[in-house]
């Protein structure tokens, strides 16, 4: 692990229960690491492939992406459709050199601050194994 590596990290989160978590972590006063980056959306089911592929192509290291459990997306089936595009999306960035794992889909709900900083935590520690985006490295070149 380079100690000196701070990850760029993107974290999408629905406005219904992500959002919520990250706001009940605030109210708690649980902190999580500051580059980790929060960007609010309506339903993760209305994120696109592209946006999420220019993140990488950007420079992001990892990004997570957080929306409402089972049965509670306020679009019916978002979550799950995203679920399934970041199925997709981990096969595209495999193609493109990078870890699958530099992509995580997990269910955070509104109250669940605890769940939303061991979330961001874990994901941090684990891009900080891995390094560095490999594309960021050759775009540098
Ligand atoms: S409204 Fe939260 S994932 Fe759809």
């Amino acid at each position: 692990m380079n100690k000196n590596f701070t990850p760029k990290i993107i974290y999408f989160m629905c406005n219904w229960c992500g959002t919520g978590g990250a706001e009940s972590a605030s109210a708690h006063h649980l902190y999580y690491p500051e580059n980790v980056l929060p960007y609010r959306v309506n339903c993760t089911g209305s994120l696109s492939t592209v946006l999420i592929l220019r993140a990488f192509i950007d420079g992001a290291d990892g990004v997570i992406i957080s929306g409402c459990h089972p049965g509670d997306c306020h679009y019916e089936d978002g979550n799950f459709r995203e679920r399934k595009r970041v199925a997709t999306i981990k096969s595209i960035i495999e193609s493109l050199g990078l870890e699958e794992d530099r992509i995580w889909f997990r269910y955070v709900a509104h109250g669940e601050g605890k769940r939303f900083v061991d979330t961001t935590t874990e994901f941090n520690d684990y891009i900080k194994k891995i390094g560095p985006n490999p594309l960021k490295e050759r775009s540098d070149t």
